[in-house]
């Protein structure tokens, strides 16, 4: 345990061929269907590897991306605005099945980039190779699910219904001009579970990718630009405050997609010109607790908790933060605990059975140790052998306990691998923080009791979006809804809400006289219209 460190970043010449990446300068963006070359200034893409030589370490480049500035940015919302035309463009008028041609299309594409988008995303934001490949393949899964989630709306929709002497269809229509920006820890799924159903739907989109994780959205460039009609897709790349803030002051963005921090939410929504001509979709900060209760079948339980608070080295918004554990079993839940904590491997993205890898933000490691001396200043102990010990990049995971409310890390999201734990005697405190707290994401609750696990339940119903028993926090499956009350998110997303959010019901709708409906007939019978019509998907 003590080497933990010396072996853990890799020599130049120990980086297997198949996994090693080549400095990229990427210089194109997709505006109105073309690759724009930029010719200015760029931003350095750094990897949160680093590479040893002899005794010293350094920080990998990879490459670097274009920093565009307003000028290009609205020059890609005007693209946007002109495909869309006032919901005339080709994309807003084309048939729901010609729409899905083109996201099969795109999606057949992407699929041929996959080795490429995994080793970008293990470089990038530095998780494992499963991790990533998972990460690919159920965005892929996502964008298969949406089509047939759309066929089945389509389906549903393609009949006209009958009510107190009225005849009508109704259908889902676009919104306008949709900006989508994903966040650093899933920078494709993230970005894509919103960006397909925005698109599918038959808004067009300005789409500017994750902090980090950024690179990995250029093997794809060409697949967008090959799919979709000219404006209907635009890429811009560069710092949020000098791009999206002048996207937004325009007030010609009608809805606004992102996955990010609330104050990020905050700051970009305050800029719209007409609040109530945006609409927003927006999943943002958590401090997800678990709730262990003395009955807990502790190994389920502490399986569970570490999956929960550590896949991803914390750097997920469904991680368990917090963890209070009652008084009666939380010597031996912490023993146990950190016991399964030591057997996680740290190591390089690509190697196998690793569980724990660099983190990708620069200063993250610094602010983890503020969180824990803070903690530790109040009380707290680090609990497990050599938590909190940092090389470059890397955080080692820091167990801290007793935790109580004075620390910062009580309050604050760490988005890292530091796991608080909290002692607690009486419901009452458990069921306090959730209910006081600013986010309202999830929350676990862990014990074998069925009448306390349901009188939780229902404490927490109206506080939180879902509630897990006995299983950690998570998202998925991606058919579930996934929302948050509070500060944690605006609206819900799963694969048929996500269809919802971005599209608005239509309707038309005429008085069953026999004139009436001998025209709506022959609209129908002639295919005169494409909004108008009982056709649909098979
Ligand atoms: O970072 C937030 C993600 O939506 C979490 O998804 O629970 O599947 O890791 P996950």
């Amino acid at each position: 345990m003590n080497n933990l460190f010396d072996n853990v970043f890799p020599e130049a010449s120990s980086i297997p061929e198949k996994f090693d990446v080549s400095y990229v300068e990427q210089r194109e963006y997709l505006i109105n269907g073309e690759l724009r070359h930029w010719p200015g200034v760029l931003n350095k893409v750094q990897s949160p590897v680093y590479v040893k030589d002899n005794d010293s370490y350094k920080q990998k480049v990879i490459g670097a991306t274009p920093l565009l500035t307003s000028i290009e940015a609205l020059q890609a919302l005007d693209a946007a605005v002109e495909a869309y035309n006032l919901g005339h463009g080709l994309w807003p008028t084309l048939s729901v099945a010609d729409r899905i041609a083109h996201i099969e299309k795109f999606l057949s594409l992407m699929r041929e980039q996959r080795d490429e988008v995994v080793k970008l995303l293990m470089w990038e934001i530095g998780k494992t190779l499963k991790d990533s490949e998972k990460e690919f393949d159920r965005t892929c899964d996502y964008i298969v699910d949406t089509i047939k989630a759309l066929k089945e709306l389509d389906r549903n929709s393609a009949k006209l219904v009958e009510e107190q002497g009225f005849m009508a269809q109704i259908r889902r229509v676009p919104l306008g001009v949709a900006l989508c920006m994903g966040p650093f820890n899933y920078p494709l799924n993230e970005t894509f579970s919103t960006l397909i159903p925005a698109l599918i739907m038959g808004n067009t989109v300005v789409f500017k990718p994750a902090k980090y994780g950024v690179l990995l959205i250029r093997p794809l460039l060409k697949a967008f630009q090959e799919s979709f009609p000219p404006g209907v897709v635009n890429i811009i790349y560069g710092k949020g405050r000098d791009t999206v803030g002048a996207l937004m002051e325009t007030g010609k963005v009608d809805v606004f997609a992102f996955i990010g921090t609330n104050k990020g939410a905050n700051d970009l929504k305050r800029l719209h010109p007409k609040p109530h001509r945006l609409k927003s979709i927006l999943g943002l900060d958590a401090k997800n607790p678990a709730i262990v209760l003395p009955d807990a079948d502790l190994a389920s339980t502490i399986t569970e908790c570490v999956a929960g608070s550590l896949s991803f080295n914390g750097q997920r918004c469904t991680a368990l933060k917090i963890l209070f554990v009652h008084k009666s079993i939380v010597d031996d839940f912490i023993n146990r605990f950190t016991a399964e904590v030591a057997k996680l491997k740290p190591g390089m993205p690509w190697e196998n059975g690793i569980q724990l890898t660099p983190l990708p933000e620069p200063g993250k490691t610094d602010y983890l140790r503020g969180l824990m001396e803070d903690a530790k200043r109040h009380g707290a102990k680090v609990m497990n052998e050599q938590g909190g010990e940092i090389l470059n990049s890397f955080f080692y995971p820091a167990v801290l306990y007793p935790v109580n409310e004075k620390m910062k890390i009580y309050h604050e999201e760490q988005f890292g691998p530091i796991i608080p734990v909290v002692p607690f005697e009486k419901d009452e405190e458990a069921i306090r923080y959730v209910v006081n707290s600013n986010f309202g994401q999830q929350v676990s609750i862990f014990g074998s009791d069925s009448k306390k696990i349901a009188s939780y339940i229902d404490m927490f119903t109206n506080q939180v979006g879902r509630i897990n028993v006995n299983t950690q926090c998570q998202r998925g499956p991606d058919t579930f809804p996934f929302n948050g009350r509070k500060d944690s998110a605006e609206g819900t997303l799963s694969v048929a809400d996500a269809l919802r959010v971005f599209s608005i019901r239509t309707l038309v709708a005429t008085k069953a006289t026999d004139g009436n409906k001998q025209i709506i007939s022959t609209i129908i019978r002639n295919r005169e219209s494409v909004f108008l019509s009982t056709d649909y998907i098979m």
